[in-house]
C-alpha cells in the first residue's frame, strides 16, 4: 500500500465513525482513525457534516447489529441526495456478513473485515476515485476455507504506530497481544469473524509499549480474546503472557498493566505470580464462568466444570489475596432449567464477582449453537433471569464495596467523571464553592471506580483518596495527597 499519509497539507473532508463492541474494536477504531486523520482527514462527531462515515461492528448478540443496520438505514435518503459520501462497514460483522450488508444496505460502499483494517484508506480513496461508485469488499477467509496458515494469514493484526492524539486518554491505551480465537464456543462468533488465534510476537509488542510510555502513557490494557492463552516463540525461547509482563514492568513510566479477556483453563500459576510479584500488576482479572451449572457448560463447550472454575478460584486467592475477579454470564442459553439458572446466582455467592456482565443469550448463524440446540427459552424468561442474575450481582458489588469504607485506595485519576460532565455541559458548578474542583473518577489497584472531588489537572496522576461510602459499582472518597505529580505536559483534563 502506499502511503501518501506523510503530506498533512492535502485535506480529504469529514470522518465520522461509530464504534460499538468491545475494547477490541475501541483499539481498532483508534488505529483507523490515525491512519486516516493521517491520510489528511478530520473527525467529526457529527454525522450531517461527515464526507465519509464508518461503522466498527460487533457480531457477538443480535442487537448489536440491529443497531448498525438502523444507523444504515437512517443514511439511505442522505446518500441518494449527496452519493459522494463514503459509507463503510468494517470489523465483525462485515467479516461475518460480506455481500449480506450490500443487500441489505445498498449504499454502503466499502466493507472491510477484521484482518484487512489496513486497506482502509486504499479503499476509501479508491471508491472515491471511481464515478460508478463500484462498492468494494476486503475480507478474510472463512475458518473452512483453506488451510489452517492459509486463514490464518488472510487476518492480518493491524497494529500499525501509535498516533499519541487518538487515544482516548493520553495516559491510557490498549495494546493488541493476540488476535483470534480457537476455542469455539458453542455459542460464539468470534472464532469466525476474528478467525484463528495467533500472538504477536514478543518483541513487537515491547517496543509499542515503549513508543506508547515515551508518550506519556501510564497504563496499558493488554487486549486478546482469550489474552493468558498467549504464547509466542521468538529466538528459540517460548514467552508466555507473564514473560511480557516481566517486560513490560521494565519499561519506565508504565506505571499499571492490565489485561483482558483471560480463559479460565489457562489461568496458569505463572501467570497469578507475575501478577503477585510485578509492582505494575493490576490486581484484577476478567476470567469469564458464563454459567454456574456443569451441563450448562458443557453444552456452551466451555472446557471446564464448576469444580475447575472453583479450583482456579482457590489459587487466584491463595496466590493474589484481595485480587478482584469479574465475570461475563451467559442467561437463557440453550435448555437453561430453572435450577440450572439458580446455580448461576449461587457461584456470584460463592465467588464474590467484583462485577459480572450478563448477557441474554442471542442465537448467532453459523455458530455450533445454532445448528445443534434450539434457542428454547423465551425472551420474557431470558429478560427476567437477566435481571434475577444482576440482582444478585449488585447485591454482593455492594456488600463488597462496603468493606472500604474507611480504608485507602491508591487511585490512577482519569478525568471528570461522568456526572460532573453532564453537569460542566449544562453550566452547573459541580463542586460547590470551589470553581476549580470537580468530580473526579479513576480506578483503585483492584480495578474498582473511585468517585471524589479534585482539581481536574490531576488527570494522569496517582491520587491516595480515602473510601467514606459506596454503592454497587462505585467507592466515594476524598482524597488524601496526591501520591504522585506527573509533569501537566500541557494536556488538557481528560475525558473518562
Ligand atoms: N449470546 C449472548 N452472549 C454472548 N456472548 C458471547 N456470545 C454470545 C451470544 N451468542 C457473551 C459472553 C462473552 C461476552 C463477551 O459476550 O458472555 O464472554
Ligand atoms: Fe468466544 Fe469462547 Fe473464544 Fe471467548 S473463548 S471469544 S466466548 S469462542
Amino acid at each position: 500500500m502506499s502511503d501518501q499519509s506523510s503530506s498533512a497539507a492535502h485535506h480529504n473532508g469529514k470522518l465520522y465513525i461509530e464504534t460499538v463492541g468491545c475494547q477490541m474494536n475501541m483499539l481498532d477504531s483508534e488505529l483507523v482513525v490515525a491512519a486516516l486523520r493521517k491520510d489528511g482527514f478530520e473527525l467529526t462527531d457529527d454525522p450531517k457534516l461527515a464526507d465519509t462515515l464508518l461503522f466498527n461492528t460487533c457480531s457477538v448478540r443480535e442487537n448489536a447489529e440491529h443497531k448498525i443496520y438502523s444507523s444504515l438505514g437512517r443514511l439511505k435518503y442522505v446518500k441518494r441526495t449527496k452519493p459522494q459520501k463514503v459509507i463503510g462497514v468494517m470489523g465483525c460483522m462485515a467479516q461475518k456478513d460480506q455481500d449480506l450488508i450490500f443487500k441489505r444496505a445498498p449504499h454502503v460502499d466499502l466493507v472491510v473485515g477484521t484482518g484487512q483494517l489496513a486497506e482502509i484508506p486504499r479503499l476509501i480513496r479508491e471508491t472515491r476515485a471511481t464515478t460508478s461508485r463500484q462498492q468494494q469488499k476486503a475480507v478474510s477467509l472463512g475458518r473452512r476455507d483453506g488451510s489452517v496458515a492459509a486463514v490464518s494469514s488472510s487476518f492480518q493484526s493491524y497494529d500499525p504506530l501509535r498516533d499519541p492524539e487518538m487515544r482516548p486518554t493520553p495516559f491510557q491505551a490498549f495494546v493488541r497481544i493476540m488476535i483470534g480465537c480457537d476455542k469455539f464456543c458453542t455459542y460464539c462468533v468470534v472464532p469466525t469473524t476474528r478467525g484463528p488465534e495467533q500472538s504477536r510476537p514478543p518483541s513487537q509488542i515491547l517496543s509499542e509499549v515503549k513508543v506508547l510510555a515515551d508518550q506519556g502513557v501510564k497504563e496499558v490494557c493488554l487486549l486478546g480474546q482469550t489474552v493468558n492463552s498467549y504464547k509466542h516463540t521468538e529466538n528459540g525461547r517460548l514467552n508466555r503472557l507473564s514473560d511480557l509482563m516481566y517486560g513490560i514492568n521494565e519499561i519506565a513510566g508504565i506505571e499499571r498493566i492490565r489485561f483482558v479477556t483471560s480463559y479460565p483453563k489457562d489461568m496458569t500459576d505463572d501467570l497469578l505470580h507475575a501478577v503477585r510479584d510485578l509492582s505494575k500488576a493490576v490486581k484484577y482479572l476478567h476470567v469469564p464462568l458464563q454459567h454456574g451449572c456443569n451441563e450448562q457448560l458443557r453444552l456452551m463447550k466451555r472446557g471446564y466444570t464448576v469444580d475447575d472454575y472453583r479450583e482456579m478460584m482457590h489459587r487466584i486467592n491463595d496466590i493474589v489475596p484481595g485480587c478482584s475477579v469479574s465475570s461475563d454470564f451467559i442467561v437463557g442459553f440453550c435448555g437453561e432449567t430453572e435450577e440450572a439458572h439458580q446455580l448461576s446466582m449461587a457461584a456470584i455467592r460463592e465467588f464474590r464477582f467484583k462485577n459480572s456482565f450478563i448477557f441474554k443469550y442471542s442465537e448467532r448463524e453459523g455458530t455450533k449453537a445454532a445448528t445443534m440446540l434450539p434457542d428454547d427459552i423465551p425472551e420474557e424468561t431470558k429478560k427476567r433471569r437477566n435481571n434475577e442474575v444482576l440482582a444478585v450481582q449488585n447485591e454482593v458489588s455492594e456488600e463488597d464495596n462496603a468493606e472500604f469504607i474507611g480504608r485507602q485506595v491508591s487511585v490512577l485519576v482519569e478525568g471528570p467523571s461522568k456526572a460532573a460532565e453532564k453537569k460542566a455541559a449544562r453550566g452547573e458548578e459541580v463542586v460547590a464553592g470551589d470553581p476549580l474542583a470537580t468530580q473526579l473518577m479513576g480506578r483503585s489497584e483492584c480495578d474498582r471506580i473511585v468517585v471524589f472531588d479534585g482539581n481536574p489537572r490531576l488527570a494522569g496522576s496517582t491520587a491516595r483518596v480515602e473510601i467514606r461510602d459506596c454503592t454497587g459499582t462505585t467507592l466515594i472518597g476524598s482524597i488524601v495527597t496526591r501520591e504522585v505529580q506527573h509533569g501537566s505536559n500541557g494536556l488538557l483534563p481528560i475525558v473518562s
